[in-house]
């Protein structure tokens, strides 16, 4: 599944030392390979929108894959125009980095004086990955992937209404 791509790899701006599809195909999964992964994604997302009480239903406008060699990252960003975006991780050492998830909540935090980081005021929160696990979040949350040891492959997709 995973060679399937790799005509399209190419560097990527977002991520250092690492290639990705983005910008070279617009949808990896169309591919005949990944169109079980598809059926499955579309399912977990319709599962994601009810846990989150969303009466809206969407689908994936983009998709894309991209590899980490040990010692790459990815830099912080969002994917604005998407409701509901995705990580499933095809290749992943116990050793990777995790998938770093920020808060949005600074801006709202205003003049409060945080004396300490808690469970309710981090600023971010790291999620461990393995080979096989599927992260959902809103497209508007900002995320990185900080220095890796070890080699991981992701797929990702980003979501619109319908
Ligand atoms: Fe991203």
């Amino acid at each position: 599944m995973i060679s399937a791509a790799e005509p399209w790899a190419r560097p990527h701006a977002l991520t250092v030392q690492g290639q990705s599809t983005y910008a070279q195909r617009r949808q990896i999964l169309e591919l005949p390979e990944f169109h079980k992964l598809h059926t499955w994604l579309d399912s977990e997302v319709s599962t994601y929108l009810d846990l989150v009480g969303s009466v809206n239903k969407v689908t994936v406008i983009n998709s894309w894959v991209n590899w980490n060699p040990p010692e790459s990252s990815t830099d912080r960003h969002s994917h604005q125009l998407s409701r509901v975006s995705g990580v499933f991780y095809l290749e992943a050492e116990p050793w990777c980095s995790p998938l770093r998830l920020y808060s949005n909540q600074r801006q709202f935090q205003g003049y409060d004086f945080i004396s300490r980081e808690t469970d309710y005021n981090q600023q971010y929160r790291d999620i461990g990955i393995c080979r096989g696990r599927l992260i959902l979040f809103p497209g508007w949350m900002e995320h990185s992937v900080p220095k890796t040891a070890g080699p991981r492959t992701v797929l990702s997709f980003n979501t619109v209404f319908v």
